[in-house]
C-alpha cells in the first residue's frame, strides 16, 4: 500500500449518474488489475474505496456512481484539485489462468476494473459482457471494443443489446455453442450470485470474482469487511476483493 498526492486532471459525466475521473500521480503502489484506491474527502472520516479502472505510467483513471454525500462530492472537484490516495490496495485478479479465451462479466459500477484486465489481457479471445439496467446508463463499449475485445451489451429494460441480465447473455452464447476458459467477474452481489450459479455451477467454467463490500480502513487493519469463505475468513479488502469460485460461501 502507498499513500500519496494525486492531481486530477479531469472529472467529467460520462451517463446521468456516473462520472469519469483522471489523475496523475505515484503508480508504483499499482500491481494487478482489479485493485482498488481509498480516497480521503474533506470532511468525511472513512475513506472511499473505487476500483481502478486504468492505470498507465503517470496516472489513473476511476469512474464512479453518485451514490451518497462522499461521491456527490466528487462531482465538484475540478482539475487541479489534489486528492490524498492509497493505492495497491486489494489482490486483483490473477492472469495466469485466463486461458486462450476468458470471459469478462461486469455490471454497472463493477464494469470499471475490468477494463485494466481486458486491457492486460488484449492478447487473447477475449469476451466482455456488460451489463447496464438501461440504454441511458451505457458506458466504455467502445474503449472496450478499441482493446480489441468481443463486447456484448445486455440492458435490464431491453433498450439496447440482449434483453435481460448479464447471465441471459451468457446463456445465448452457450446456446450458439461457446466456450470459454475461464471467467472472470464484477458487479452488484445479486448478479455475482447469479453469475456463480448459471456460469460456474452450472456450465462449470471457474472463475474470480470481486466483491464490493463495505469497508473501514481499507487495508487490512480494523477487520470490519471480513467474509467467511470456504478456506476461513477473509478481509476483502486485503485478500480481496477478488475470491476466487471454488472459495466462495454464499
Ligand atoms: C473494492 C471496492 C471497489 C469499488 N469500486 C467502485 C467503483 O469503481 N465505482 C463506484 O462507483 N463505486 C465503487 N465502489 C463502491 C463505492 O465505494 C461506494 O459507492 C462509495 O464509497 C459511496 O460513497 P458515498 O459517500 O457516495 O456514499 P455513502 O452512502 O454516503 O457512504 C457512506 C459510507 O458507506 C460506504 N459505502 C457506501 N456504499 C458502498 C459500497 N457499495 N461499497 C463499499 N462501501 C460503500 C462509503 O465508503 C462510506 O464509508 C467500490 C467499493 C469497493 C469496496
Ligand atoms: S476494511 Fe479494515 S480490514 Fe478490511
Amino acid at each position: 500500500m502507498k499513500q500519496g498526492f494525486f492531481t486530477i486532471t479531469e472529472n467529467r459525466k460520462l451517463t446521468p449518474t456516473t462520472w469519469l475521473m483522471r489523475m496523475t500521480g505515484d503508480v508504483s503502489g499499482i500491481k494487478a488489475p482489479g485493485q482498488f484506491i481509498n480516497i480521503k474527502l474533506d470532511g468525511h472520516f472513512l475513506r472511499r474505496p473505487i476500483s481502478i479502472c486504468d492505470a498507465r505510467r503517470d496516472g489513473i483513471t476511476i469512474i464512479y456512481k453518485v451514490l451518497g454525500h462522499g461521491t456527490e462530492e466528487m462531482t465538484c472537484l475540478t482539475p487541479g484539485a489534489e486528492l490524498d490516495v492509497l493505492t495497491g490496495l486489494g489482490n486483483g485478479y490473477d492472469l495466469s489462468d485466463a486461458g486462450e479465451k476468458p470471459l469478462l462479466i461486469g455490471g454497472g459500477v463493477g464494469i470499471p476494473p475490468l477494463y485494466l484486465l481486458a486491457r492486460c489481457l488484449a492478447e487473447t479471445d477475449n469476451t466482455v459482457i456488460l451489463g447496464f439496467n438501461n440504454a441511458d446508463e451505457i458506458y466504455y463499449v467502445d474503449e472496450f471494443e478499441k482493446l480489441g475485445a468481443r463486447v456484448i451489451v445486455a440492458t435490464a429494460d431491453g433498450s439496447r443489446g440482449v434483453r435481460g441480465f448479464v447471465t441471459d447473455a451468457f446463456r445465448e452464447l452457450v446456446n450458439q455453442g461457446e466456450t470459454f476458459t475461464h471467467f472472470y467477474t464484477c458487479g452488484p452481489e445479486p448478479m455475482l450470485k447469479a453469475v456463480y450459479e448459471k456460469v460456474y455451477e452450472k456450465a462449470g467454467i471457474s472463475g474470480q470474482m470481486s466483491f464490493e463490500e463495505r469497508m473501514g480502513c481499507g487495508f487490512g487493519a480494523c477487520m470490519g469487511c471480513s467474509t467467511k469463505t470456504k478456506n476461513g475468513n477473509k478481509r476483502i479488502c486485503k485478500e480481496g476483493p477478488v475470491l476466487r469460485t471454488e472459495e466462495i460461501l454464499w
